[in-house]
């Protein structure tokens, strides 16, 4: 039932306050012991001897991973690496132990993202890891799906079936899924402060009430702003740090519901050669968060706009962002949070270009919701 909305996805993109008050209701409850960082389903074996982690996903869940891998060594102090599963399959990096393989799956069926699983877990074994139980995690919103008959430990994410093909509160899910296990290794192995945790877990518990004025509010502006670039035929996605992988979510969901060509790319990459696509018909939306490389985005996006680039901020209101022609704001929050807010005005970017192009935004073309062919 999409109640009065006129697309599933819209009204996912909706829900997503709900997605955050579900998972602070669950994982930082108000009778949380306070030596106790996160409530999580995780026994004491789990955390033991960890000394690196890598991730496997697809396509929005290996965005949601990269934020994760940003946390989990810029926060949490330990090596993680990404990789697409269905690159990993064939080519995984030579076994090291002590370490721990997180699965990142909405839909628990990801063919790719399964077998990369199973290799894994294969590969471990015959290492002579225990076969009963693989140190293996994973994060998914379909707690009865393939995944879980798979791995020993499974994170629920909680956030209630989505029926629009293009993921938006699940991976909004998936994120607070890492800041939980982020919170869970920082307090073990001490990376971070008590003030430190418990500033970063009140931002968490403002979350709901922060998404629910944001979506509001960008639902409004970014439907005027769609009328402006639905003709448009390439646009490009910057974002730097932890707001990168925003930056690359920013262009996977505008070109699968909306088929206009868009690429996410890391700001200061651009002057490497992708700034020779600009002109004034490539609108740039530079999501530019107050924190370690704030000054720096918008210096990029000054670089875009010295080739007559539109620009599109993803930024506070405040005066160094005046720079931008069309800004959609968000509040300034500590860097740790700015990827769950700064998501809202990306999904509702592309939702509304695609509605306005009057596409089957819920179904697009070649798309399925979940993969189950390698
Ligand atoms: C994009 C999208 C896909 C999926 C990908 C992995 O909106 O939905 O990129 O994220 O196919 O799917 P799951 O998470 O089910 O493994």
């Amino acid at each position: 039932d999409k109640r009065h909305f006129r697309h599933f996805m819209l009204k996912e993109i909706h829900e997503q306050p709900e997605t955050a008050e579900l998972w602070v209701a669950r994982h930082l409850p108000p009778d949380l012991s306070s030596d106790e960082p996160v409530a999580l389903p995780l026994d004491h074996s789990f955390y033991a001897d960890l000394e690196r982690i890598q991730i496997l996903a697809c396509g929005t869940s290996r965005h949601a991973a990269l934020v994760g891998a940003y946390l989990l060594e810029q926060f949490a102090g330990i090596p993680t690496s990404v990789f697409y599963a269905s690159e990993f399959r064939y080519a995984p990096p030579p076994l090291a132990p002590h370490t721990l393989t997180i699965g990142v799956t909405q839909s628990g069926e990801t063919a790719d993202t399964l077998a990369a699983l199973t290799m894994d877990a294969q590969r471990r074994q015959a290492h002579g890891e225990p076969a009963f139980a693989p140190r293996q995690l994973g994060v998914t919103n379909r707690p009865e799906s393939s995944l879980t008959r798979q791995v020993p430990y499974i994170l629920d994410i909680g956030a209630g079936i989505e029926v629009g093909v293009a993921a938006t509160k699940t991976f909004l899910g998936q994120l607070l899924a890492f800041y939980g296990l982020a919170l869970a290794f920082a307090a073990r192995r001490r990376q971070r402060s008590l003030s430190e945790i418990a500033s970063l877990k009140d931002e968490l518990r403002a979350l709901p009430d922060q998404l629910r004025s944001l979506v509001e509010l960008h639902d409004q502006r970014c439907e005027v702003l769609a009328n402006r670039f639905a003709d448009t035929q390439d646009v490009i996605f910057l974002g730097r740090g932890i707001n990168y992988p925003i930056a690359l979510e920013g262009a996977l969901k505008l070109k699968e519901i909306s088929y206009i060509h868009a690429e996410g790319y890391p700001a200061g990459e651009m002057k490497h050669g992708p700034i020779a696509l600009l002109d004034a018909r490539v609108p740039v939306v530079s999501i530019a968060m107050p924190g370690v490389v704030f000054e720096k985005v918008l210096s990029n996006a000054q670089e875009a706009k010295a080739r007559d680039a539109k620009l599109i901020g993803v930024a506070p209101e405040c005066p160094d962002t005046a720079l931008f022609d069309a800004l959609l704001p968000v509040p300034e929050v500590s860097e740790w949070i700015s990827p769950l807010l700064t998501l809202v005005p990306i999904q509702l970017l592309s939702y509304h270009i695609a509605a306005h192009r009057g596409l089957d935004v819920d179904q697009p073309r070649n798309l399925a919701k979940s993969v189950t062919v390698e």
